[in-house]
């Protein structure tokens, strides 16, 4: 049975497929990290389907200020923000990187849509599910949009993205929520270096960047009281528990975030409570745990003002712009692209 709506917007909608060239390679990851000295998981494996629905709603958590600190900026500043960068070009095409429900974009897109007729915006994410997903809404709702998405790592897909460059329009590329926070700093220069090679002279980065700020209030966005950040990080072990036989006993772990001071991060770490052996079935691996000892599973590391202008001038940018939210929590970078235009 045709159906008008449907069809009308699957026509606005290209989703290019590229994970399978991704050979994520978990069991891998997890027998490196479970036996390295000091003992490690990797963040990128939070996101399964549970991970993914746990960190929605640690978004939601009052002690997890970030999200609603972003958004505020945007409910007040995105007319000033896309009028920057638009910095006089007729149109915008919109990027961004790591989209996820791509909840915060609406207001964004809201305004690029008062000023011109069809806008085409451009996903990024590994997850094809969240992109068929959010496409499937922002088509429904912006009459305007046309979407191409990419379902890769940024690996794959940042070269691509100039496929998209349209005639007269400047690109702008989203880079939200503080997810730059949870690269080292030299990880963070090397892939706003490659963002960087993707786009032209003139062309913005937005990016957003946890500010450095008391230890109480970051340990308490990382260590909410509902317990939400902590089942998002005792899921990892349940997720080896799923996905490769393992028995970890969650009730032997908790779980702990720390602000260390010196290198500017929040760390992230799963404590084994007593001395245990953990067997991992689909590695054919034991494992075992000292009383106290600790996994290390995440860094989300916070920046200064004159740090993101030393980021941005070390990757070929310039902070052009920077808008706080009221409680100077949370910061929104327009980053413009250095070279002759
Ligand atoms: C996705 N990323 C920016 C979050 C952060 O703040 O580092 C992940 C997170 N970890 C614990 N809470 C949220």
């Amino acid at each position: 049975m045709s159906h008008p709506a449907s069809t009308e917007q699957a026509a606005r909608l290209l989703i290019h497929r590229l994970t399978a060239a991704v050979a994520d390679d978990f069991a891998a990851d997890v027998r490196r990290g479970l036996t390295a000295q000091r003992k490690f998981l990797l963040p990128k494996y939070f996101y399964d389907g549970l991970g993914s629905r746990l960190f929605d709603a640690i978004c939601l958590v009052p002690e997890y200020y970030l999200t609603r600190a972003e958004a505020d900026i945007f409910a007040r500043h995105a007319a000033e923000i896309v009028e920057k960068a638009r910095d006089g070009a007729r149109r915008l095409t919109l990027f961004e990187l790591g989209s996820g429900s791509a909840a915060k974009t609406r207001r964004i897109i809201d305004v690029l849509l008062a000023a011109q007729t069809r806008l085409r915006y451009v996903p990024v994410d590994i997850s094809t599910a969240a992109l068929e997903e959010s496409a499937s809404a922002l088509l429904g709702d912006y009459e305007g949009l046309g979407v191409t998405a990419y379902a890769a790592d940024y690996d794959t897909a940042l070269p691509r993205l100039r496929e998209n460059f349209e005639e007269g329009a400047r690109a702008l590329v989203l880079f939200l929520g503080s997810n730059v926070g949870n690269f080292d700093r030299a990880e963070a220069r090397d892939f706003l270096r490659r963002v960087r090679a993707a786009l032209r002279p003139g062309d913005r980065l937005l990016l957003g960047a946890d500010l450095k700020k008391d230890a109480a209030t970051l340990e308490a966005a990382y260590d909410d009281p509902l317990g939400v950040t902590a089942a998002f990080n005792l899921n990892l072990l349940a997720r080896i528990n799923r996905e490769l036989g393992a028995d970890f006993s969650l009730r032997d772990f908790r779980h702990v975030a720390l602000y260390d001071e010196r290198e500017g991060r929040v760390e992230m770490h799963l404590e084994s409570t007593c001395a245990q052996t953990v067997r991992v079935g689909a590695l054919d691996l034991e494992i075992n745990f000292r009383a106290g000892e600790r996994i290390h599973t995440e860094n989300s590391y916070k920046y200064s003002l004159d740090e993101l202008s030393a980021l941005a001038a070390e990757t070929g940018f310039a902070r052009e712009q920077t808008w706080l939210d009221p409680a100077g929590r949370f910061s929104s970078n327009l980053f413009v692209a250095e070279g002759k235009r």
